[in-house]
């Protein structure tokens, strides 16, 4: 089974709070889903592989660790996946990144495929999914199934805010993907929206609503 960490960094908690807040605006709303990604990538990453290397500084050779073994991609869910990209790009500069659209139906809760193009070599890559909420886990669970038929095996699932429901769901679906989340939170509301949660993530961060 895999695992479920939830990141209760004192910076990540502090951050979230203002983001749930229904009087933070678009524009601090997108730099804290973007601050957020950013300390969440630094500890999703943990565990990548690293070798030794040999360094010349200015006074002596350094026995050095780089990031070895496969390499990343950053995979957003549209739209308010696009939120995390860029700070995680500014941690790995070398990742490539795709994009899978879906959004919920609002009658069925059901994801809705629009759009969707992966790097060419994926199935090489370590994949990072990123969605700031996991709440059915419709959407969670088609994007990877999505990345698996294009033949990725490393898949780790980024979100903000998660709910017990769709935590079940991916881990039913997909047993072998790790989640990293900032919060898990309550339930889901009879729209499917997570309680307490923050609302429309995509709303939000692109001033749609
Ligand atoms: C939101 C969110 C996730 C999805 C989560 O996107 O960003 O992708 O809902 O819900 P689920 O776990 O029940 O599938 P939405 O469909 O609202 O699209 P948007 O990002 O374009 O607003
Ligand atoms: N999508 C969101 O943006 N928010 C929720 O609470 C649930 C799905």
């Amino acid at each position: 089974m895999s695992t479920v960490t939830v990141l209760d960094h004192p910076l990540i908690q502090h951050k979230l709070a203002i983001l749930r807040n229904k009087d933070t605006g678009v524009k601090e709303f997108r730099e804290l889903v973007s601050e957020i990604a950013g300390l969440m990538c630094y500890e999703a990453t943990r565990s990548l592989p690293t070798e030794e290397v040999e360094v010349q500084t200015p006074v002596a050779l350094a026995k050095c660790r780089m990031l070895a073994g496969k390499k990343l991609a950053i995979i957003p869910i549209l739209r308010a996946g696009l939120g995390m990209v860029d700070s995680m790009v500014d941690m790995i500069p070398s990742a490539k990144i795709g994009h899978i659209g879906l959004y919920r139906d609002p009658e069925t809760h059901l994801p809705v495929e629009y759009y969707c193009k992966l790097p060419e070599d994926i199935e090489n890559r370590q994949v990072f999914v990123v969605d700031p909420m996991l709440a059915t886990g419709g959407s969670a669970v088609a994007a990877i199934d999505f990345l698996k038929s294009h033949g990725c095996k490393n898949i780790i699932m980024m979100n903000i805010i998660g709910c017990p429901e769709g935590i079940q769901a991916v881990q039913a679906a997909h047993p072998d993907v790790d989640l990293y989340l900032a919060a898990v939170d309550e339930k889901l509301n009879e729209h499917a929206y997570i309680i307490p949660g923050l609302g429309d993530a995509g709303d939000r961060i692109f001033g749609t609503k």
